[in-house]
């Protein structure tokens, strides 16, 4: 017997190789692709850069993949960058002056970015200009650069840590990602299935769907588990397979996940119910403040399971009613 070629196949893989590459193939997201559409569309027209756009909102809800589809609309090359890899003003430099005209620097996690590093930003973003600061001292002096135009996408999972100057300085829109719904995630399902060779129908999938938490991400990590399963086990991916996944990786009917509960449990059973701040709960449950925040509440939030009041997080009726069936 022969071995099968080893090929990539981790998790990063996988978002590029089910990541849409036409704006039919991105499903959802109707207003942002719209605007999105009309902007790029006329600065295409216009022979201009586009000006710069923010985007926001959960992990794994398609921003990275959105930048990638505004690059190729545009038919510039696309750069790669993140808010904690630019440390010193010397990189963003770099990444500024080695850009070609038209081109989309993508900035991603960009509340990240330091303040020295955001006032350097600000009028390359306006302007087009990189001021520097040469010497030290009394003998210092700027040298302005003129940029190539440029057109920034940055992305961000917690817009609230952005400064209001920052953000004023996206004149293209700031658009906020949402949740999925289960018809859309079972639309993504399908190509993906089709993609990974997955022989299934809409009904599993659309189970599939529902236990996402709205998350095209998930729902494609929860596709692949699915059909290892189903590899395993030699069949097709049945009712069963998929059941059983779910029951394997601990994920409940609501789509929760260990983590999820345990800050459900703990504002109920700890706290009686609530308001508990941020860094209580994290104390509580061993998860990051951040963690909490990025990632767990959104979706409590918006499945009417928690919500948040000046005073802190209250856990509400239907999260009471979640937990005790449990
Ligand atoms: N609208 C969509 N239609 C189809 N698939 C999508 C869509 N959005 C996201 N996906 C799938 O989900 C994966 C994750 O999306 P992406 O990497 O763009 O999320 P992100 O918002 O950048 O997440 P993070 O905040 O963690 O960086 C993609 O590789 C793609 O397969
Ligand atoms: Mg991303």
């Amino acid at each position: 017997m022969t071995t099968p070629p080893i090929t990539r196949d981790d998790a990063s893989g996988l978002d590029r190789t089910l990541r849409p590459q036409t704006w039919e193939e991105y499903i959802g997201q109707k207003k942002t692709k719209e605007n999105l559409r009309i902007l790029l569309t006329a600065a295409r027209e216009r022979g201009h850069a586009a000006e710069h756009i923010l985007l926001y909102g959960p992990p794994g809800l398609g921003k990275t993949t959105l930048a990638n589809l505004v690059a190729k609309t545009l038919g510039t090359n696309m750069r790669i960058t993140s808010g904690p890899a630019i440390e010193r003003v010397g990189d963003l430099a770099a990444i500024l002056t080695n850009l070609s005209p038209g081109d989309v620097l993508f900035i991603d996690e960009i509340h990240r970015l330091s303040k020295s590093i955001e006032e350097v930003l600000y009028p390359a973003m306006e302007s087009g200009v990189l001021d520097i600061i040469i010497g030290k001292g009394p003998s210092a002096r700027t040298v302005q650069l003129e940029l190539p135009p440029f057109t920034m996408v940055a992305a961000t999972t917690r817009i609230s840590l952005l400064s209001s100057p920052l953000r004023s300085r996206f004149s293209g829109g700031t658009f906020r990602l949402e949740f999925y719904s289960d018809d859309e995630i079972a639309t993504i399902l399908e190509r993906s299935a089709s993609l990974l060779s997955v022989e299934t129908n809409r009904e599993i999938l659309e189970r599939i769907a529902k236990r996402c938490r709205a998350t095209p991400r998930t729902a494609n990590y929860l596709l692949k588990r699915c059909r290892d399963l189903a590899q395993l086990e030699g069949g097709t991916l049945s009712e069963e397979i998929v059941e059983k996944t779910f029951g394997l990786l601990d994920i409940d009917d609501l789509g929760l996940t260990a983590p999820d509960r345990s800050v459900l449990e703990a504002i109920i059973h700890k706290f009686n119910g609530g308001p508990v701040g941020l860094n209580t709960i994290a104390a509580a449950t061993g998860e990051e403040p951040s963690t909490i925040e990025d990632v767990i509440e959104p979706y409590l939030i918006r499945h009417g399971l928690l919500e948040r009041t000046p005073r802190g997080r209250v856990a509400s009726p239907s999260a009471y009613e979640h937990i005790q069936n449990l």
